[in-house]
């Protein structure tokens, strides 16, 4: 057979992301039964390592959806929306947006609270809200990925346990390069991916399930199979999965997992992707007429939205920009297409994306940052 004249890009993006030798050959470790021993040795290290990163005690579970982060969010809102029960899903961007539209398509009686791209959760209007509508359940986004604005999740989720509903969130774009302290978070459910921080491929959704979210699912009825979360944690405490797991990469999470662990360090994992972040804020205060796009204070360890000069294009964005470092080996983020085709619309400037998380280093970084910074300047 041919072989496929697939371009090995250095990936940029905002997920998924680069995937280390290790990994990639960690892939060809040996196939298992997934109801067999053999299968134990991998999730049980698997789930403790990922308590251990996510900083959850002996508070959460680990599950895991075949699928990815969004099936993990919509396990969240069938387990724990009842039907008579109201939800009211907190956005900041394309991803809160799509926790709106996960509980509406499933017939849960939702409402979306939405803020302006770029903002964070304002917690004088999400409560005036808590107080109008007195919601059971309230979803928000911890690192709005389209925006690259991130909410400050234990404040957050105490807001909401004041007007007595339940936090569910979606961390599938920080989990992994960031201090999560889920222990304290004050989350019901935590629903995150392997494809982002974590450096693997994708496959599997992951969601850190809480006791008070174990029994609340017992009580909601209409769950459906692989959206049961009662499901999933009988199979979890075996350290099984609920169907047939992907193998291959539970072997690659088990060797990604035992690196953070046990090799890098989940801190000095989390102090280098604040470098990161630091060392983009400090090359765009170089760059002529670009400026940071998130405030101050909200913006993401693990990507970094970029505002461009007015005048500049989606066109020369993502064909001249883009292409032109594709040329060089890397694939550019030239920014959340819904994001900046509604910036486009109402005269506003386009954004574009950095992502620099998992397992990119500063190294990397540093590299890919001179070459955009060529193409910038012909702009
Ligand atoms: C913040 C956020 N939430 C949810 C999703 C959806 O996750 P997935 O594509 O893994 O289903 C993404 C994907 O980019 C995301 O960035």
């Amino acid at each position: 057979m041919s072989k496929p004249n697939f371009a090995p890009l250095k990936l940029f993006i905002t997920g998924p992301t680069y995937i280390r030798d290790a990994i990639k050959e960690a892939a060809s470790l040996p196939e298992f039964g997934h109801r067999d021993a053999e299968n134990d040795l991998r999730f049980g290290p698997i789930r403790e390592n990922l308590c251990k990163l996510a900083g959850a005690g002996d508070k959460y579970e680990a599950v895991f959806f075949l699928g990815s982060g969004s099936t993990s969010m919509e396990a969240s809102v069938r387990s724990l929306v009842a039907d008579d029960e109201t939800v009211l899903n907190v956005s900041v961007g394309a991803f809160g947006d799509m926790y709106y539209n996960l509980a509406a398509h499933n017939g849960k009686k939702s409402e979306n609270l939405k803020f302006d791209y770029g903002e964070a959760i304002d917690m004088d209007v999400l409560e005036a809200k808590l107080k109008e509508l007195k919601p059971d359940v309230v979803t928000f986004t911890h690192n709005e990925t389209s925006t690259g604005v991130v909410n400050d999740v234990p404040s957050i989720c105490a807001l909401i346990r004041k007007y007595g509903a339940m936090p569910l969130v979606d961390g599938v774009s920080i989990f992994g390069g960031a201090d999560l302290d889920l222990e304290n978070s004050g989350a019901a459910m935590y629903c995150t991916a392997t494809q982002k921080a974590m450096a693997l491929p994708a496959g599997f959704g992951i969601g850190f399930i809480s006791k008070e979210a174990e029994e609340k699912a017992e009580k909601v009825a209409n769950k459906g199979h692989h959206h049961d979360i009662t499901k999933h944690l009988g199979r979890a405490r075996k350290n099984q999965t609920l169907t047939t797991p992907n193998c291959t990469l539970a072997n690659q999470m088990y060797v990604q997992l035992d690196y953070i662990v046990n090799e890098e360090g989940i801190q000095n994992r989390f102090d280098r992707h604040i470098e990161m972040r630091t060392m983009v804020e400090k090359w765009v205060d170089g760059l002529d007429g670009f400026e940071m796009f998130a405030p101050e204070g909200h913006r993401s360890p693990t990507l970094s939205t970029v505002l461009c000069p007015a005048g500049v294009t989606i066109d020369q964005l993502k064909k001249g920009v883009k292409e032109a470092l594709r040329e060089e080996g890397y694939l550019m983020d030239p920014g959340y297409g819904k994001l900046n085709t509604a910036m486009a619309d109402s005269g506003r400037r386009l954004v574009f994306r950095v992502g620099h998380m998992g397992d990119i280093t500063p190294d990397m970084l540093a590299e890919y940052l001179g070459k955009l910074e060529v193409e910038l300047k012909k702009l």
